[in-house]
C-alpha cells in the first residue's frame, strides 16, 4: 500500500501573515488526519511561517524549488542544506512553470534531483506533456524522455525518497482536468519508465501524484484510481476549507 501524499503548492501566493492566518484555519480541520500526507509549499519568505505554525501538528512542509549546489556566487538561489537547517524535507522540482517560465530543463532537473537527494531531502519532481504534445500523441514519449533525463545517473538507492507529479500543462490552472482515465494511463507510462530505470520494486513503492485543476469536487474520483496516490494542488491549496476537503476526500 502506497500513502497517499496530498501536498498544496502555492505558487506565488500569501505572505507571512497570511500563512499563519491559513494554518489557524487549516489545521483544526485536518486534526487527526493521518491516512495521507499532507504537504504545504508556500514561498521561501513564508518558510518560517509555515513551519512555525505548523509545529507538532500532521502537517509537513517544503519548497517549491532548490538549487544544486550547497553554496556559492548564485543570486536568487536556495540550497539543500539551507531548507533542511530550516526543517524543510520536501521540495517541489521541474514545475512546469519553472520549464516555461525560468528556463528550466530536464538537464536541471536532473542536477536538483541529484542534490536533493543526495542532501536527503523528498522530491517532487514534475513532469507533463503540453497540449500540443498531447495532441500530437507525443505524451507517452515526453513521458519517458522528462523522466529519463530527470533520473540520469541516479541510483535506485539514492532515489528512494523520489515522490513523482504527473501535470499535464494543459490542466494547469485552467479548470480542465485530466479524466481520472487518462490521469491512470500516463501514471502507468511514468510507472514503467521508472521500472526500466530502477527495477520494479521500486516502481512498485513510487509514489505519483496528479496535479491540474485538483479541486474539491473532484479529488474522489481522482484518489479512488490505483495508479493515483495523491495530489499536487495548486489554486485550490489556497483556501483552508478547500484544500481540507480535498485531503479528507
Ligand atoms: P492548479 O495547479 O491546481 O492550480 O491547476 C497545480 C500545479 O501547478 O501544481
Amino acid at each position: 500500500m502506497r500513502k497517499k501524499v496530498i501536498a498544496a503548492n502555492w505558487k506565488m501566493y500569501k505572505t507571512p501573515d497570511q500563512t499563519r492566518d491559513f494554518f489557524r484555519e487549516f489545521l483544526p480541520l485536518v486534526s487527526g488526519h493521518d491516512r495521507d500526507e499532507i504537504v504545504v509549499c508556500p514561498p521561501y519568505i513564508d518558510l518560517a511561517a509555515a513551519l512555525d505554525s505548523a509545529k507538532g501538528a500532521n502537517v509537513a512542509i517544503g519548497a517549491q524549488n532548490v538549487h544544486w549546489k550547497e553554496e556559492g556566487a548564485f543570486t536568487g538561489e536556495i540550497s539543500p542544506g539551507m531548507l533542511l537547517t530550516l526543517g524543510v524535507p520536501y521540495v517541489i522540482i521541474g514545475h512546469s512553470e519553472r520549464r516555461q517560465y525560468f528556463g528550466e530543463t530536464d538537464d536541471t532537473v536532473n542536477l536538483r534531483l541529484k542534490t536533493a537527494l543526495e542532501a536527503g531531502m523528498t522530491p517532487i519532481c514534475c513532469v507533463g506533456e503540453v497540449l500540443e504534445e498531447r495532441e500530437a500523441e507525443l505524451t507517452e514519449d515526453v513521458l519517458r524522455r522528462q523522466c529519463v533525463r530527470a533520473f540520469h545517473s541516479i541510483s535506485a538507492k539514492k532515489a528512494a525518497k523520489l515522490i513523482i507529479a504527473y501535470e499535464p500543462v494543459w490542466a494547469i490552472g485552467t479548470g480542465k482536468t485530466a479524466t481520472p482515465q487518462l490521469a491512470s494511463e500516463a501514471h502507468l507510462v511514468i510507472r514503467e519508465q521508472a521500472s526500466e530505470i530502477f527495477g520494479k520494486e521500486f516502481a512498485d513503492n513510487l509514489r505519483i501524484l496528479y496535479g491540474g485543476s485538483v479541486k474539491p469536487e473532484n479529488s474522489k474520483s481522482l484518489m479512488s484510481e490505483e495508479e493515483i496516490d495523491g495530489a499536487l494542488v495548486g489554486g485550490a491549496s489556497l483556501d483552508p476549507k478547500s484544500f481540507a476537503a480535498i485531503v479528507k476526500y
